[in-house]
């Protein structure tokens, strides 16, 4: 079964790209106190992610903080490596590009995707969630498409 409205996040340690290579942060770190908008794509650099999901926040960022959002969270079941590139690639500074590299919390959460069948292996369905003080408040998984995970709709329901 998966995560619910009204669970809290299990803390699990995930990477982002520091200075000088790939950091831990724990969920914790990221939404202890705070409002937080995490997304998550099943890959970095496919082409609905690219096109459509994470350019989707990018462009909303400032609307969705001026709602106040403390921040804005990209999850992937990709590596730290890939996700620094993507969010450069996209100018995603204004979101915090979280590595999900051995899909712990994706699974943990029971938003896992099995995507063998085209070489991609477990990955993490595509969702929205709004997260406050690490309890969940939102959310909406798309199962085909970007629609209910989208920034646009995520604005809408702030
Ligand atoms: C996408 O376009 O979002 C996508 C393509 C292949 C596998 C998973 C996602």
């Amino acid at each position: 079964m998966s995560i619910q409205i009204g669970d809290k996040l299990p803390n699990t340690e995930l990477k982002v790209m520091g200075e000088a290579g790939p950091e831990s942060i724990t969920i914790e770190q990221l939404c202890a106190g705070k409002k937080v908008v995490l997304f998550a794509v099943p890959g970095a650099f496919t082409p609905g992610c690219s096109m459509t999901h994470l350019p989707g926040f990018v462009v909303l960022a400032d609307q969705i903080k001026a709602k106040g959002v403390d921040s804005i969270i990209c999850l992937s079941v990709n590596d730290a490596f890939v996700m620094d590139a993507w969010g450069k690639a996209q100018n995603a500074e204004e979101i915090i590009m979280l590595a999900d590299g051995i899909a712990e919390f994706t699974q943990a959460i029971g938003l896992e995707k099995d995507l063998t069948g085209v070489q991609f292996g477990i990955r993490s369905q595509r969702y929205a969630m709004i997260v406050e003080d690490g309890v969940v408040q939102t959310l909406n998984i798309d199962e085909k498409g970007v629609d209910k995970s989208s920034a646009e709709t995520i604005l809408a329901s702030l």
